[in-house]
């Protein structure tokens, strides 16, 4: 007897957008069953991939097969009806809708021909809530209440209140805390128990260990390696794959005698009522301290406080020296710190300005000249700072997002912050500071 085909081959999938080949060529098998890890750094082409999985967008070349039979994907209903189902990494739920109305949009529930609405879909929504380990979500409240954790697990009944073979999860775990993560993961194992396909991506490696049974790994628009053991092959190599690079160079040894020197940035006794206790941090040149935490631990407001978005109730920052004005933006900037806040679509850009303006807007003060606006020494910088995105002058950044998501306000304050050109989260030395100082948002 011939053996079963793979629930899904991809081959040669190619994919440009306006001066970008997002996939060049890509080939993905996936079994039923299986968890099949998709890996690669940002831009590696992971979201196109699964649009294209999606019938999201429509590939420019390639070949896609079903069950062993060509197909297209001609659209996101044509990928549903063959029962494929994707968790996106910005949901795209509709917040003002109900949980129930969110989980049945487009296909409410019948009966004998007739669209039950009400009891029956609130019925059936919390029957799959349940069996995703979340019976205390209302199926008739807003899903716009409801928090980052508890609206994926709606997007994720959504997808399981069709028939679904294959599910996709783009980053899913990125914003859960760990007792969540560990009921996705028994979702996942529930899911792949039944014969259901799950394509899994994730930039945690020890998540892929866990739960992954085969990897596949993008770089530029191409898969680099397919169909890897996700619990066997080691880390150097999976590193290598993905970077075109190997680990000592990813991760270089860093100089010891930096320890000694004097900290660059000095936190003592900063506090915010109800939000986080006195806390003391040093933090020295080379030096990159991580912030461990759960979900609402207050990683986020130590450092928007750190950087002056917020205003302490107790507590000072210095900067080499230099005791920071509380609560002021203006003055850690200007002491040469950066922020990469959390989201940065909504938090670090302004979607409908050009990148040019996006990098530059946070030391526009350096580029007036009487009064005037000097826009080519604004370019210039912004060259310098981001070559690769600003290299040919491009309109705008425009938003990508769902046409039923709430996008960012127009006449919102100015963001909050920018990233540094640095790693690790705030600059650590007077070069770094100098040379962030335009920062680089769109990285
Ligand atoms: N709708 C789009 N329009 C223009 N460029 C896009 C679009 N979607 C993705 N890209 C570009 O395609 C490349 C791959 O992006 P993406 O698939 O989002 O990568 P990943 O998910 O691996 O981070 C990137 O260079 C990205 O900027
Ligand atoms: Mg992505």
């Amino acid at each position: 007897m011939a053996p079963e085909p793979p629930l899904l081959t991809m081959s040669g999938i190619t994919k440009s957008f306006p001066g970008v080949r997002a996939l060049d060529g890509v080939d993905l098998q996936v079994q039923a069953g299986e968890v099949h890890c998709l890996l690669g750094q940002n831009g590696a082409g992971k979201s196109t991939l699964i649009k294209v999985l999606a019938g999201a967008h429509q590939p420019d070349g390639g070949e896609i097969r079903w069950r062993g039979e060509p197909t297209a994907l001609r659209s996101p209903l044509a990928a549903m009806r063959l029962g494929i189902a994707t968790i996106y990494q910005e949901l795209d739920l509709v917040e003002g809708l109900s949980v129930a109305e969110n989980v049945h949009l487009g296909h409410e529930p019948t009966t004998a021909g007739f669209v039950v609405r009400g009891r029956a879909a609130k019925a059936s929504t919390a029957a799959l809530l349940k069996r995703l380990g979340h019976a205390e979500i209302d199926p008739g409240r807003p899903v716009g209440d409801l928090s980052a954790a508890q609206q994926q697990i709606v997007s994720m009944a959504r997808a399981l209140s069709h028939e679904v073979r294959l599910i996709v999860m783009d980053e899913p775990s990125a914003a859960l805390d760990p007792d969540e993560v560990d009921n996705l993961f028994r979702i996942v194992g529930d899911l792949t128990a039944d014969g259901v396909a799950v394509v899994y991506i994730s930039h945690r490696l020890e998540e892929i260990r866990r739960i992954g049974d085969r990897v596949t790994v993008l770089k530029d628009g191409r898969a680099v390696a397919g169909g890897l053991p996700a619990k066997t092959t080691p880390t150097r190599d999976i590193v290598a794959l993905m970077t075109g690079r190997n680990v000592e160079y990813v991760f270089p040894e860093r100089p010891a005698e930096q320890a000694a020197s004097e900290p660059v940035l000095t936190v003592r006794g900063l506090t915010r009522r109800g939000e986080f206790a006195p806390l003391d941090l040093d933090l020295r040149p080379g030096e990159i301290v991580g912030l461990a935490g759960l979900v609402g631990s207050g990683r986020s407001e130590i450092l928007e406080t750190i950087y002056g978005a917020r205003r302490p109730t107790a507590g000072q920052v210095t900067v080499q020296g230099r005791v920071l004005r509380p609560g002021s933006v203006r003055a850690a900037v200007r002491a040469g710190l950066g922020l990469a806040p959390e989201e940065r679509k909504a938090q670090a850009l302004l979607m409908l300005e050009s990148v040019t303006r996006n990098v530059s807007v946070s030391s526009m003060s350096r580029f007036s000249r009487g009064g005037w606006l000097d826009r080519g020494a604004e370019r210039e910088a912004a060259r310098a700072a981001s070559p690769r995105a600003v290299a040919p002058p491009r309109p705008a950044v425009r938003p990508r997002a769902h046409p039923l998501r709430r996008q960012p306000a127009e006449s919102g304050p100015p963001p909050a912050g920018c990233c540094a050109a640095t790693a690790s989260c705030c600059s650590t030395s007077r070069r770094a500071a100098s040379t962030s100082r335009a920062p680089s948002c769109t990285r």
